[in-house]
């Protein structure tokens, strides 16, 4: 749960690891740091905070050298602090990690007797230290690193240099990401694409297992043992602006934004109207695998966890099959049934959750077929799967998930309809309607991304409540558990999401005039039943802010305030109530002047458990 990034090449490494970082930064951002080869010596510049403390101090003690590593940091052994932050150093070789190394207590008492004096509290520490100890057995760096390597029990990407070997950086890799970007007459190491992609579209993905050894005109990637490997780097066909703001003022605001693209990318060639089908090509499940599965698990975290809740609503309705959803984090400490009947679906933007990857492996294990639907091509979940379904949502940088969300649930609506038809559960007709709807998804959003400016006015109004509820009904309510999620996250404000029938077994207690909710009532099965949820509720002096289909004249009375939405299609109507709950968290969030990308205490990606 770091950012990493290396440098090899002619230009001045501080300002490409720097700028680089700042692409990696919502992968962590408690503190950050360089180390620049400068004039036969390593420097290393690090600080607690943002990025920008680092840039600051480098502004006033700039370091020159063309070959370094940095590091953002997010912390999990020791407390954000300079003398924690990355890399770190012992006196010929700097380090920077991302991962848990699991025996570092170990390890730290063995070079304790041998003389190692410890500066931090980090498990990293006894990286450097530990390949020190082998140079002075006379070791290459690429042998040191690989013999430290081998003591070490637990997740890391490791990015190496030392003052012994001052032109080459040495990587290695086991479960937690790191990609080599190879240049012209430089070559370049990053935890993520977007950090390379000002400097080079040619990438090789690291395999758990592999290392990397870079000078500024070669690389070469081997086990650890040392064989040499042949990779072949691929082209990254991403735009660079794709990964940028594009004039907006946040990248969630942007993403936001971009949702009808999303969804038009991830729907294309897979939803065909005029062959009433879905098209998966990246999945092969023989009739003989489909009619095996008795049963759907689908185990995710967070955001991804809500797209599994609506998701159970299809696969029931559309597929017949029953299905149970898990927080990752749960399944994997308790004794699930598994077994080669259940088809254990796992979603994750990041492809990177640790719990999500556990939980994937333990169902494996228990013989599960398996699937996952994911946003990161080649991220650590997508590689594990046997089969993939990617959502092409793009790079996602703001911390709070929106258009992966949405893209989630278009992959899991036409998992389900995909379902429907392999087993023969849905008539012709009933298929086409749902096919229709999807077809009809990106314009819808563009219809629902229209309330923006009277959302805004909501947000205006409501921005100093202390708590929220939400409530919905239905595939509404997870969408509710999304929005209270949406805005506790950016905007600090405490929010909870029930389900509309719930409120009178307890939470109508919480109910009185500074209590705004937030009902979701657009219609579906469940449309009656809400609105007297909402009387109940309005009865006891809540602000309700109601969601509703166009021309509701009915709650527009009910309700204090309403936001209309395109009257769409029961399929897609989850996906588009998304957008009024992601615009209002945003809205409250931006005018509360909170860190709207970056979150406190929060990360992108959460590769520890
Ligand atoms: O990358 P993943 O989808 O596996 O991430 C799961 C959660 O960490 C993530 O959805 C988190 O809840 C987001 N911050 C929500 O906006």
């Amino acid at each position: 749960m770091c950012g990493i990034m290396g440098y090899v090449g002619a230009q001045s490494a501080s300002d490409i690891l720097v700028e680089g970082l700042q692409k990696l930064e919502y992968r962590g951002y408690d503190s950050a740091g360089v180390a620049v080869y400068d004039r036969a010596h390593i420097e290393v510049v690090r600080a607690k905070g943002k990025l920008e403390v680092l840039k600051s101090r480098l502004d006033e003690c700039p370091v020159s050298g063309s070959i370094g590593i940095g590091h953002t940091r997010w912390a999990t052994h020791g407390k954000p602090s300079d003398e924690n932050a990355h890399p770190h150093r012992s006196e010929n070789v700097v380090v920077v990690h991302n991962g848990i190394i699991e025996n570092h207590m170990e390890l730290r008492e063995q070079l304790l007797k041998k003389g190692f004096e410890f500066t931090s509290e980090t498990d990293t520490e006894i990286v450097p230290f530990l390949v020190e100890d082998f140079l002075k057995d006379h070791d290459s760096l690429e042998e040191a690193v690989r013999n430290a390597l081998r003591k070490v029990q637990g997740t890391f990407a490791v990015v190496v240099f030392s003052a012994s070997e001052p032109d080459k950086i040495v990587a290695a890799k086991n479960a937690s990401p790191l990609i080599l970007g190879i240049g012209e007459g430089e070559n370049f190491i990053a935890s993520d694409i977007p950090a390379l992609l000002k400097h080079t579209r040619n990438v090789v993905v690291l395999d758990d297992g592999e290392m990397a050894i870079v000078t500024r005109d070669s690389w070469k990637v081997t086990d650890f043992e040392g064989n040499e490997r042949v990779r072949q780097p691929r082209k990254i066909t991403w735009s660079r602006v794709m990964a940028e703001k594009e004039g907006y003022k946040h990248f969630m605001l942007k993403e936001i934004f971009e949702q009808p693209r999303a969804l038009t990318d991830t729907l294309r060639s897979r939803v065909i109207e005029s062959r009433n089908e879905i098209v998966l090509d990246e999945i092969s499940y023989s009739q003989e695998q489909i009619e095996q599965i008795q049963r759907v698990m689908i185990v995710a975290c967070g955001t991804s966890y809500h797209a599994a809740l609506v998701g159970k609503h299809w696969f029931e309705d559309f597929s017949g099959l029953p299905v149970e959803v898990d927080l990752a984090s749960e399944f994997r400490y308790r004794k699930p049934i598994v077994n080669d009947h259940t088809l254990l679906i796992t979603i994750s933007q990041s492809g990177e959750t640790a719990d999500t990857l556990a939980a994937l492996e333990e169902a494996k294990r228990l013989g599960a077929q398996d699937l996952s639907i994911c946003n990161v091509i080649e991220s650590s979940i997508a590689r594990k799967s046997t089969n993939v379904l990617y959502t092409h949502a793009g790079p996602e940088i703001g911390v709070a998930s929106t258009k992966a969300f949405t893209t989630q649930l278009a992959a899991l609506a036409m998992l389900a309809l995909y379902f429907a038809k392999r087993r023969n559960f849905l008539n012709d007709e009933s298929l086409q309607t749902q096919i229709h709807a999807l077809i009809e998804l990106p314009s819808s959003i563009e219809r629902a991304l229209d309330s923006n400016e009277e959302v805004e006015k909501l947000a205006q109004e409501f921005m100093n409540a202390r708590d929220f509820l939400y409530l919905g009904r239905g595939p509404s309510f997870p969408v509710a558990l999304e929005g209270a999620l949406k805005l506790k996250e950016i905007s600090y404000i405490h929010a909870e999401g029930y389900a509309g029938g719930e409120i009178k077994h307890g939470p109508i207690a919480l109910i009185d005039e500074k209590m705004p909710v937030v009902a979701l009532a657009t219609g579906g099965v469940t449309y009656s039943k809400m609105l007297s949820n909402i009387e109940e509720v309005s009865a006891r002096g809540a602000k309700v802010i109601a969601l509703v289909k166009e021309g509701d004249e009915l709650l527009k009375n009910v309700a204090h305030r309403t936001i209309e939405m395109p009257e769409v299609p029961e399929i897609i109507r989850p996906i588009v109530e998304t957008i009024p709950m992601q615009l209002l968290a945003y809205h409250v969030a931006d005018k509360r002047g909170t860190d709207v990308d970056q979150p406190r205490n929060l990360a992108k990606s959460v590769t520890v458990e």
